[in-house]
């Protein structure tokens, strides 16, 4: 049997699980999402995610269609069903502005959101792009202004992520005006002039879950950590570079726009970093034996 998915109340198998064409997440892209990542079982970081999601539909107007604790029912439910599995999982969820009686801009009056999660196994992060890193080029941000927040909305980062796959590059780092602010799907750390730099948060970027606790883990190490805005020029003098989100954890860059970066070889403060975030991970998974 499938898995099951939860779409608006229901917890039922995923063929079965299917939304109106009238759906506005489908006609208009008029939604929000969030990635959960599960390890040994846990939902990592989850109230920061049900935070930033609170945040998204703040933003477009809607309200928290669950209550925290039903959230986590749900996920954990979705989880429980599918049983004990090889690799960490994530959940996926969506929270559209709903079915409306025809196609119109407007808000439907009222509004009944369509409520959507499922949990899949999660992809891993690919041992020689770890070991070696990863190419990424830059692209000129071409998206909207309100980047903060977490919407399906995603066509400009398809394309543009899809640019970099053609490239052969793992990500695009997107530059606005002369600044570099986030890639098509992660936020990005530099060493500049010896110093771990982030861009800070703002309608540019979204405000990463991976990001946020890469900066709090390196100050309670004691490890500074600026944010700034970073320039094109900043970018292509960095001495190490890394992307990070949910999916990718912290992906070392090597190479940026088909040149080194610093030694060409994942570094020091990466190193540190990446077990940082790794020693963070395995105390959850002793913690939540899943
Ligand atoms: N994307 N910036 C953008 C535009 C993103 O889409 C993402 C994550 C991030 C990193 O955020 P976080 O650390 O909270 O995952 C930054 C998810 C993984 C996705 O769209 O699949």
């Amino acid at each position: 049997m499938s898995d099951l998915v939860y779409l608006n109340g229901d917890f039922l198998p995923k063929e079965q699980a299917t939304v109106s064409v009238l759906d506005r997440g489908f006609l208009f892209g008029d939604g929000v999402y969030e990635v959960i990542p599960v390890y040994g079982g846990h939902l990592f970081r989850l109230t920061q995610h049900l935070e930033r999601l609170s945040r998204s539909l703040r933003s477009i107007r809607m309200e928290d269609p669950l209550p925290r604790e039903q959230w986590r029912a749900v996920f954990n439910r979705l989880l429980a069903q599918a049983g004990p599995l090889a690799t960490d999982r994530a959940i996926y969820l969506q929270v559209t502005r709903g079915v409306a009686a025809k196609r119109d801009h407007g808000f439907p009056d009222p509004v009944k959101p369509t409520v959507f999660a499922m949990a899949y196994a999660a992809p891993q992060p690919a041992r020689e792009q770890i070991e070696q890193g990863a190419a990424v080029i830059t692209l000129e941000d071409i998206r909207w202004k309100c980047c903060d927040i977490k919407a399906i909305t995603l066509l400009a980062n398809v394309l543009l992520r899809q640019q970099a796959t053609d490239q052969g590059a793992a990500e695009a780092l997107l530059v606005r005006d002369g600044f570099v602010h986030e890639g098509t799907s992660s936020n990005f750390f530099l060493v500049h002039q010896g110093q771990i730099v982030t861009p800070p948060h703002g309608p540019y970027l979204l405000a990463g879950v991976t990001r946020d606790l890469v900066v709090e883990l390196a100050r309670a190490d004691a490890l500074r950590i600026i944010e700034r805005p970073v320039s094109s020029a900043m970018l292509a003098a960095a001495e190490e570079l890394w992307i990070t989100s949910s999916t990718r954890e912290l992906l070392p860059i090597t190479s940026l726009d088909g040149e080194p970066v610093g030694t060409g070889e994942p570094g020091p403060l990466w190193r540190r970093l990446s077990g940082l975030f790794s020693d963070y991970k395995q105390r959850i998974r002793e913690a939540y034996p899943g």
